[in-house]
């Protein structure tokens, strides 16, 4: 009996270890041999199921061959386990393998916007100047919006700034001219900076009307500066900006906080100044207001009108760069059309 059965025991162990250290074997079909040969119901345990008849000795006899046959296929199976993962491994590292001849994805880079394009020009050219940055509110008060800019409340000036109130005091600033006064009253002179931002007015929007726009503010406040500092200064600039072949004409004009005030004229573009459409026939586009700081704003901040004198301009920055890159329509700078902005 007990000769029979490690008999069979010894041809399930050859059969075991020539199944186990199969070539083809699969992780599913090692599973199901782990489960037929070792599992609680497995073929080893069956037979010490069936020793109830035999001797205690015999029966550790039996049992002892059944446990090294458990030992020996938990080997097997262990082994066969790291070998099928390794192929796997393998063949994942094949799979995965780089071919470095494909062609690689084009990444998009950003663009300047075009305001900024222009900005940073501006600030180069003053920075240049030695004119440092100054800085004022977007929400401004009635003073430094008007009154200190010597556009009193009755004032017919007031009507070009159709003015967006949070209050009956307190606005959205119409230009970036109340920086000069909040610069002024925060230093002595002399006084070189420029300033730049946001400004807003209750215009319809149209190709060249927003209620949001962008200025940049200069002044300059010295002993001794008279308008050909002014002229030569803003003349530089205007060629730096559109190139020096351009022509630059100064005109007449009115500001409440200037005296005397100009318009600030460069030859059209594309027609070189012969005249055209878009500089409805006179040869010259419109860029900037300017003048000599009126004696009134001095007073308003605490200069001395018979010790210091200045300069002061501004402009609007969309069209500045609508006339630099011939832009038609200032929407666009707002929409932020990719196709528009990889332009510039
Ligand atoms: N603040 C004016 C405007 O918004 C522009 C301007 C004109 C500013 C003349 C100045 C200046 O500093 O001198 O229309």
């Amino acid at each position: 009996m007990v000769e029979k059965i490690k008999e069979e025991i010894e041809k399930l162990k050859e059969e075991g270890i020539e199944l186990l250290k199969s070539k083809n074997l699969d992780k599913e079909t090692l599973k199901s041999l782990r489960i037929k040969y070792l599992g609680r119901k497995g073929v080893l345990n069956s037979f010490l199921k069936r020793l109830s008849s035999l001797s205690p000795e015999e029966k550790r006899e039996i049992g002892k061959v059944v446990n090294q046959t458990k030992v020996l296929f938990t080997a097997l199976i262990e082994d066969k386990e790291r070998e099928i993962e390794k192929i796997e491994a393998q063949k994942r590292l094949e799979e995965e393998k780089i071919d470095v001849t494909i062609p690689g994805r084009i990444s998009r880079v950003g663009y300047k916007h075009p305001l900024n394009v222009i900005m940073e020009e501006i600030k180069d050219f003053f920075f240049g100047m030695n004119f440092s940055l100054a800085e004022g509110p977007e929400i401004e008060d009635d003073y430094h919006n008007f009154e200190a800019l010597n556009i009193p409340k009755d004032h017919p000036a007031r009507d070009m700034h159709d003015t967006l109130f949070v209050s009956d005091n307190v606005l959205l600033r119409t230009h970036t001219s109340p920086v000069q006064i909040r610069t002024m009253l925060a230093q002595k002179p002399p006084v070189r900076i420029i300033t730049m931002g946001r400004c807003y007015r209750r215009d319809a929007v149209d190709s060249t009307h927003s209620p949001m726009f962008h200025q940049v503010e200069g002044l300059l406040v010295d002993k001794n500066v008279s308008m050909g500092d002014l002229k030569g200064i803003l003349t530089a600039f205007v060629k730096r900006i559109f190139g020096e072949d351009r022509k630059v004409r100064f005109r007449p004009s009115f500001f409440p906080f200037t005296e005397p005030s100009a318009e600030v004229d460069v030859s059209c573009g594309i027609c070189k100044g012969k005249g055209c459409k878009a500089c409805g026939y006179t040869g010259w586009l419109e860029i900037m207001g300017a003048g000599m700081v009126d004696p009134e704003v001095f007073k308003a901040v605490g200069y001395d009108p018979s010790e210091y004198t200045g300069f002061a301009f501004g402009m609007g920055i969309e069209r500045i760069a609508m006339l630099k890159y011939n832009i038609d329509d200032i929407r666009l700078f707002y929409e932020n059309d990719l196709r528009f902005l990889s332009q510039f």
